[in-house]
């Protein structure tokens, strides 16, 4: 089958994505531009990347949706391309914008699901497979009537039926509150305890660097970086962020006027600063501005910093939101 790597404790294992020099063009469009990734068994590995990197269309082509124009990608060994089915009953798939049929429950839609892939499914395994998804109370509720962080679980109850190895999650939590979104991350972290291996994919950061072991950091069909969190912090995060809480555009406006390159989150005004040695001294210029401020802090760079740094000249304001 694939082919052995020797990870750290010694032990060959076979990859469970394989992916190398993939190529997907569309006319004049490269919507993957030669990348190489491998997914290791038992990991939650993240493409992050801004609306149109090619996120979707690498996911797709690993799901045997979508032709490569060049290069291979292997699923469990298996190049998708030529033997799909062998590996089809090892996947799941949650697509990006997932919606459910309005008129069946889920418990309906799971069986019909089932159903569609030539697999009886039991009662006792569409409630085990809606209990794991936490929709055990809502087994019974049309889906039109349900949240759309019900909605989504639904759909990865349904990318489950299969008792898959490999689940893709393509932008599970877009478009959910914060609360559902943690609730979500909890069900994937499960999916992962109970040794099953995850792509996800995601344009929030924050996501990424919860639950990912491994990212690849995606723009414009590349890979611009790959590693754990922790590795890219520490390789492309260098520095302190010195933290102005509830500056504002005021604060930002004010620091723009003197020259401090800055930029906004959720309210606050943040300002990248290389050298340790020169926070003391930014600390004091930034407080003697006149702006409203609630508190000032300093933390380490996050993985949005890192993603900034590489790809943030590249992207279109606003990109990361949604
Ligand atoms: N069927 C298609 N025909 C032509 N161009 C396409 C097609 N599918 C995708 N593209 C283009 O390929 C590029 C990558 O798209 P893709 O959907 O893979 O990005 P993505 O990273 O998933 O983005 P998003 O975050 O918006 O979901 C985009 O420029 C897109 O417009
Ligand atoms: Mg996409």
């Amino acid at each position: 089958m694939g082919r052995p790597v020797s990870p750290s404790d010694g032990v060959a294992m076979e990859l469970a994505i394989e992916v190398r020099g993939l190529r997907k063009e569309y006319s004049d469009i490269k919507a993957v531009d030669g990348i190489d990734f491998e997914v290791r068994p038992g990991h939650i590995f993240s493409l992050l990347g801004p609306n149109g990197a090619g996120k979707t269309t690498t996911v797709e082509i690993l799901e045997g949706l979508r032709d490569p124009t060049a290069g291979s990608a292997k699923v469990f060994g298996v190049d998708v391309t030529r033997d799909y089915r062998k590996i089809r009953e090892r996947v799941g798939v949650l697509p990006q914008d997932f919606e459910p049929f309005d008129r069946l429950n889920p418990r309906e839609a799971v069986g019909y699901w089932a159903s569609l892939f030539d697999r009886r499914i039991t009662a006792a395994e569409t409630a085990a497979t809606l209990e794991t998804v936490g929709l055990t109370s809502r087994a019974e509720t049309q889906a039109i009537h349900l949240s759309g962080g019900e909605k989504r679980r639904l759909g990865i109850a349904m990318a489950l039926v299969g008792k898959p190895d490999l689940v893709f999650l393509d932008e599970p939590t877009t478009g959910l509150d914060p609360g559902a979104r943690r609730e979500l991350w909890g069900l994937i972290r499960a999916l992962q305890s109970g040794g099953k291996t995850i792509l996800l994919t995601t344009h929030y950061l924050d996501e990424a660097e919860q639950l990912a072991d491994d990212v690849a950091i995606m723009n414009h069909g590349r890979i611009v970086a790959r590693g754990s969190p922790d590795q890219l912090i520490s390789q492309y995060g260098a520095g302190t962020t010195i933290v102005l809480a509830g500056a504002g555009q005021a604060g930002y406006d004010a620091l723009q006027a003197r020259g401090i390159v800055a930029r906004q989150e959720n309210g606050n005004v943040l300002v990248h600063v290389d050298d340790p040695s020169q926070v003391r001294w930014t600390l004091a210029k930034v407080a003697s501005i006149e702006m409203p401020l609630k508190e000032i802090y300093t933390r380490r760079p996050t993985l949005e910093d890192v993603f900034l740094r590489l790809i943030g000249s590249h992207m279109k304001e606003g990109v990361l939101a949604e």
